[in-house]
């Protein structure tokens, strides 16, 4: 079967949006400092387009997690795979995500990242399928709420595919 790609939001949907999340972040963290947590790899071309636009001073730091579980459902438990460079004890952190999807991933990072000390945390996701939540997870940023579709591009992937694609889509699959 071939696939499809249906644009779900553009270039520039994305980067207005992107915008606006970094404005309201830069407001909310006026005077302080701010840690952003890149959840690789889906997250990158996301959390630097934010950080680029983000007004008070970040600090970014990596953590690459493995949800258990098969291509496209995750199990809730999660693997670091590999952990960040600095400690977070008494920093402003703010993890940035591409997708919450059952929200079993981040309901066990955010635990993880809690035990750590930070002086805040924060959780800020590209994107939110509220239809598909399984676990609770509060997200304090959130650039769209999509449906119960999946999607790639702008970091995120299937099966490690179209993750370079400037926009997100859905994926169609076509009988030849
Ligand atoms: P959760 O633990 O079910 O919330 O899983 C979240 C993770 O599943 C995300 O970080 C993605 O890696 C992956 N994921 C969930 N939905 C999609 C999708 O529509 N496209 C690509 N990856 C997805
Ligand atoms: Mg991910």
């Amino acid at each position: 079967m071939a696939e499809k790609i249906n644009v779900l939001y553009d270039e520039e949907s994305l980067d207005k949006r992107i915008r606006e999340l970094a404005g309201q972040i830069s407001r909310d963290y006026e005077g302080k400092e701010v840690t952003i947590i890149c959840i690789l790899k889906g997250a990158c071309f996301f959390a630097c387009e934010l950080a680029k636009r983000i007004t008070v001073p970040v600090f970014l730091d990596f953590m690459r997690i493995s949800s258990y579980g098969n291509e496209t459902e995750s199990s809730g438990e999660v693997k670091i795979v590999q952990d960040l460079d600095e400690p977070l004890r008494g920093k402003n952190v703010i993890v940035v995500e591409d997708i919450i999807d059952s929200g079993r991933s981040m309901h066990y990072l955010l635990k993880i990242l809690k035990s750590r000390g930070p002086e805040s945390l924060k959780l800020c996701s590209l994107l939110n399928k509220p239809d598909r939540r399984v676990t609770e997870v509060e997200i304090d940023y959130t650039g769209f709420d999509i449906p119960d579709e999946f999607v790639v591009g702008y970091g995120l992937d299937y099966a490690q595919k179209y993750r370079n694609l400037p926009y997100i889509g859905t994926v169609v699959l076509e009988e030849k």
